[in-house]
């Protein structure tokens, strides 16, 4: 179900030439998908969220920018393609990793050739995304074994870390889908994740279609949780972290973080290393997307006839700011969860990290 093909957030159609998406601005009132088929298609998708999630978001990037090169494999066209794909989320490493990984193999190719190069590593990032997301569902699941848990494992998580924001499997979802495999008794607590919902939309709509037990609770309730003992760990994913083993994730994962050191319990976070920015030093250094204050003033949901409606909540001309993430200092972490495997989120975790990927240097 969370690793078929049939389910996938974003794949290759080879007979239409051009990408399909699920449109996950509509979930979970409605699956639908569509087809990406212009640079300008892909840029608004990233940009309005029809696809989000920060693997997500380079792997959609990639298949943009090779699909710009299809058209005009010019050295001039591949730095504007790139240049208006990577202006459309600042926050996620993501987007700019993937970009490059393009650049980079098809820099020296004539520019006849790019397209189809292009596209060729697109796919193949899209298979690699698969496999490191399964093995990070692996190594969070060693962690979760360690878990010592009443009836039930109660992992509480924030935003939407799972398949859709990858291809298959998640970062922050796919222990828990790999736990519940294994046979452990898992429990998901799925905060709403205001003001965009992707808990409550997303990752409940994910976890339901899984047949995992979850309960929705308000973003504000999960102190409480905590405190009350109804939480084992964290689990959450990072959309850009840095070097010193600040996670950069959702709005609002900051306050779960303190709730939990301050609670005693486990914070942890699921990241491909392709979301580590070996370039930043610490996360005071991380764009943070401020986007559209009309997103806290509405929701967005159906009517009772199911009609997708949006609603005001504000008093009409209120002001509204609207961060979409935070960091979190590396303190408040206690594990990061890669393909690679386990490591400490701190300075030395991360150059061991680094010499996993790349060899000691
Ligand atoms: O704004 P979004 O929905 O793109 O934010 C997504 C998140 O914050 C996820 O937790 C993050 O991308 C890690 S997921 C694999």
């Amino acid at each position: 179900m969370f690793s078929s093909d049939e389910l996938s957030s974003l794949r290759w159609d080879p007979v239409r030439g051009s990408v399909e998406i699920i449109d996950q601005t509509l979930l979970p009132h409605t699956l639908r998908r569509c087809h990406l088929d212009t640079l300008s298609d892909f840029c608004h998708a990233i940009s309005t969220m029809q696809v989000r999630g920060a693997p997500l978001i380079g792997i959609a990037a990639a298949f943009g920018l090779a699909r710009a090169l299809s058209e005009d494999g010019s050295s001039k066209n591949l730095e504007s393609a790139r240049s208006r794909l990577l202006g459309t989320r600042p926050t996620g490493a993501n987007l700019r990793w993937a970009l490059d990984a393009i650049c980079a193999a098809v820099g020296d190719l004539e520019p006849d050739r790019r397209g189809e190069a292009a596209l060729a590593r697109a796919i193949a990032m899209r298979s690699e995304d698969i496999a490191q997301c399964a093995r990070i569902g692996e190594h969070g699941l060693t962690l979760l074994r360690r878990i010592e848990f009443g009836e039930r494992l109660n992992i509480m998580t924030h935003c939407n870390a799972g398949w859709l924001a990858t291809i298959q499997w998640g970062t922050a979802l796919a222990p828990v889908y790999k736990a519940v495999a294994a046979g452990i008794p898992v429990h998901v607590w799925v905060s709403e994740t205001r003001p965009r919902n992707q808990g409550m939309n997303l990752t409940a709509w994910e976890l339901q279609r899984a047949g995992v037990p979850f309960t929705i609770v308000a973003d504000n309730s999960c102190g409480q949780l905590m405190r009350a003992g109804l939480v084992d760990c964290v689990l959450v994913g990072s959309d850009r972290t840095a070097t010193n083993g600040d996670v950069c994730n959702k709005i609002g994962t900051y306050l779960k973080a303190l709730s939990a050191r301050d609670n005693g319990v486990p914070f942890y976070v699921a990241l491909p290393e392709s979301t580590i920015d070996w370039n930043c030093p610490a996360g005071e250094a991380i764009p943070i997307e401020e986007r559209d204050p009309a997103e806290v003033l509405t929701i967005a949901g159906v009517d009772a006839a199911g009609e997708a409606c949006e609603v005001n909540l504000a008093a009409a001309g209120s002001p509204a700011l609207n961060p979409a993430f935070d960091v979190t200092p590396g303190r408040l972490v206690d594990a990061l969860v890669t393909e690679y495997g386990v490591y400490e989120a701190t300075p030395a975790g991360l150059s061991e990290l680094r010499a996993s990927v790349y060899g000691r240097r």
